[in-house]
């Protein structure tokens, strides 16, 4: 839902998002389009006085759906203990030694045939990372994520089995070329130095070069590794590609890579919740391709079920039972009234939002 502002800061609701560039009666950019009007953004716009002109949305626009149903239970992905235990396995064996191209290409596309088989004979388009959990260990957990993830959302976005197949199998391998860099500039638990930081922005050529001559990794998918890091508005790397160049299945990767390294706790950093991943990557949103983060919105389970959230309204409610069609309002009880919300549907409350984890 969109809405048009002709007025003052102080009319811009909080939680929307700007669809337009906001001036000054000056002319000076007061705040870009596609910006998150949080409390903080609110704040720092305040000092501004002057009238202003603007179009906002909803981050999840409050659209009813009187055929809307809530399921049950938790409809989302899931692993089983075997899967999880073949898999890491398996990713040990291709990490352990990534010159061995063929054994490498081999293992990542049966793991991502497995892959494939669960999420293709699955129903449910939702992934919840913590049940999907494989190892402890940060480079098989990731790439099983950014891997299933990929899946999921290439699935969400109606693409043909052999592209949701590929881009699997992409995501398994997309940081192989990490293991051709110094492990403890990898794993460094402090800031990296400007050549250490260079040495890092050359995994994803790394990683093509690895898979240059394997027969089960198409152009395509090595493209797709090549270009995990390049972001639409050209300010990635290795290349600085804009958008034009840079191909569906990388900018896929890129979205579910981002969100897996936020909401990942690392040496060198906290995680952050995912509804605090998802309000950081909204502020990316020139890097992104936008109509597949909005899908990607509809397959995470951002708010889980008994997360403690803050309203818009300044209440703090608990997350009841998730909406399929709208990740962003699940179900809430209100915790001082103890008032039960469906924020897909409640009329009242169309115009509140989750601001985040409470
Ligand atoms: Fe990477």
């Amino acid at each position: 839902m969109t809405k048009e502002i002709d007025g003052y800061v102080s009319d811009l609701p909080k939680g929307c998002i700007t669809e337009t560039d906001i001036y000054t009666d000056k002319g000076v950019l007061l705040c870009p389009k596609m910006t998150v009007i949080d409390n903080n953004m609110l704040n720092k716009l305040s000092n501004y006085k002057g009238r202003i002109k603007a179009v906002v949305s909803y981050a999840q626009p409050p659209v009813i759906d009187p055929d809307l149903e809530l399921p049950d239970e938790d409809e989302s992905i899931t692993f089983d203990e075997s899967f999880k235990k073949y898999a890491v396995e398996t990713l040990k064996r291709i990490f352990s030694d990534v010159d061995d191209v063929v054994a490498l290409t081999k293992g990542a596309a049966e793991i991502g045939e497995e892959v494939y088989a669960i999420i293709g004979n699955s129903k449910a388009l939702c992934i919840n990372l913590e049940k999907l959990k494989v190892s402890d260990e940060y480079t098989y957990k990731h790439s099983i994520d950014v891997g299933t993830m990929a899946a999921v959302l290439a699935k969400a976005l109606g693409e043909n089995e052999h592209f949701v197949r590929a881009v699997t199998v992409s995501g398994l391998l997309h940081d192989i070329g990490k293991e051709k860099i110094p492990s403890e500039v990898i794993n460094k638990p402090a800031r990296l130095t400007k050549d250490e930081y260079e040495m890092i922005k050359t995994h994803p050529v790394y990683g093509y070069k690895l898979l240059m001559d394997a027969e089960l990794v198409s152009e395509e998918m090595r493209q797709a590794i090549l270009n995990h890091h390049e972001n639409l508005d050209g300010s990635g790397y290795p290349r600085g590609l804009t958008e034009e160049y840079i191909g569906k299945m990388a900018q896929i990767l890129s979205i579910v890579d981002v969100y897996d390294a936020l909401i990942t706790e690392r040496s060198y950093k906290s995680a952050k919740s995912p509804s605090q991943a998802i309000e950081i990557m909204f502020t990316m949103s020139n890097k992104f391709n936008m109509a597949y983060f909005k899908t990607f919105l509809s397959i995470i389970n951002a708010f889980p079920n008994g997360t403690q959230v803050l309203l818009s309204t300044g209440e703090v409610a608990v997350v009841m039972r998730q909406n399929k069609s709208y990740p962003l309002r699940p179900v809430i009880k209100i915790l001082d009234s103890q008032k039960v919300i469906n924020l897909a549907h409640d009329l009242r409350y169309l115009s509140t939002v989750i601001l985040g984890a409470a």
